[in-house]
């Protein structure tokens, strides 16, 4: 079959990349859909089971910092949009392994960029998918696209320097006839079914499966922006058809939660107790010596593109922990080998 146009996700089998290659396979049969990703510990292939079969997709296990496999796919595939979403994302580990955060995200994203505008077929559109995280700590301000950037910890340093880099590539080229389309996009906390258990919504609800207290870490008045995951993947489509070339556009959430907040509402939807018993399902354990509190942003420019969400919080939450209930063992196998890693990790 000849197909329309030919999107490459990286990343696509990680939590928000699998709900998009999703959204592509079934809307769009004419569009030949590529997933390039290396399945590194917080995936699961059975996140794409329900497209592995279908005639429009094709997956390549292969790592985005492989210079030859990355100009391969580019020479040979034909490739018109790219979707960058591989990553290493947990701010946590940020710390603990800042370089292989810095190959991924960085060198990564350099590979990729460098391979796509060489090749001879150039994609029409580079979406990088990017974070909130850039802004830094906002208390009573809030960021709009052309707020400064002043990340706070390895993840979110690595993800601006990887923007800078695709900007670069922008501003270098697009009085050329070797122009090059980008679009950057930052997103508030994502949240939904298939998040792997190292972000906050899936460990509350993973450790009160398990009889487990739910682990706030600090006692500061931490808070996060949530929004599902249909309506980020809904604000990326909408920036490949609509979205200005050359521009950021934040994808932001109203729903603004107090962390102690989420964890109790978790408890009360998991656990049937009266309110009384709901602290006693709380634990606070020690957290970083800085942290961010919050990161508020406005989304008015993809608004104007006609973006909102759709689901609401009560929707979204009730929809994610359903999922949790009804698939206990979806990351039981990637959790023991998370465990693994961290106990090796400790000699
Ligand atoms: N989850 C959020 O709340 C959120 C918010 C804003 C932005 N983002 C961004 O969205 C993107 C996806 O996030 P996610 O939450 O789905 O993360 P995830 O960890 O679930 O997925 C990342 C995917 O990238 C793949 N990957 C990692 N290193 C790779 C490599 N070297 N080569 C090929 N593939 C590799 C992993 O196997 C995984 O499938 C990231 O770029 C992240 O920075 C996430």
């Amino acid at each position: 079959m000849d197909f329309n146009r030919t999107v490459l996700v990286t990343g696509g089998s990680g939590f928000i990349g699998s709900h998009l290659v999703c959204s592509l396979v079934n809307r769009h049969p004419d569009w030949r859909i590529i997933n390039l990703d290396n399945l590194d510990y917080c995936c699961s292939l059975r996140s794409l089971e329900s497209v592995e079969d279908r005639s429009n997709y094709t997956f390549i296990r292969g790592d985005v910092c492989n210079s030859r496999l990355v100009k391969h796919i580019f020479s040979t595939e034909n490739i018109d949009v790219v979707f960058h979403l591989a990553a290493k994302s947990h701010v946590e580990l940020s710390f603990e392994a800042p370089s292989s955060f810095q190959r991924v995200n960085v060198d990564g994203t350099r590979v990729l960029l460098g391979a796509a505008h060489q090749a001879r077929h150039r994609p029409q559109v580079f979406v990088y998918v990017s974070t909130d995280e850039v802004y830094g700590a906002g208390l009573d301000q809030v960021f709009d696209e052309n707020s400064p950037v002043r990340p706070s910890n390895p993840y979110a340093a690595t993800k601006a320097a990887a923007e800078y880099l695709v900007r670069s590539y922008w501003d270098q080229y697009k009085v050329s006839s070797v122009w090059f389309p980008v679009i950057i996009t930052r997103s508030n906390n994502i949240y939904g079914p298939r998040q792997f258990t190292e972000k906050v919504i899936p460990r509350f609800l993973t450790l009160l499966q398990m009889n487990k207290k739910c682990t706030i870490q600090g006692t500061l008045p931490k808070s996060r922006h949530f929004l599902f995951v249909s309506d980020a993947v809904d604000a990326f489509l909408l920036v490949l058809e609509k979205g200005i070339v050359g521009e950021i556009y934040n994808v932001g959430s109203s729903c603004e939660i107090p962390i102690m907040q989420l964890a109790r509402e978790l408890v009360r939807m998991v656990k049937d107790i009266p309110d009384s018993e709901v602290n006693d399902w709380l634990e606070f354990v020690p957290d970083r010596p800085r942290v961010d509190l919050r990161y508020p942003i406005t989304c008015e420019k993809l608004q104007q593109l006609g973006w909102r969400a759709q689901v609401s919080w009560t929707e979204g939450i009730r929809q994610t922990v359903k999922w949790y209930q009804d698939n206990p063992d979806f990351w039981s196998e990637r959790n023991q080998q998370r465990i693994q890693l961290e106990d090796a990790s400790d000699l």
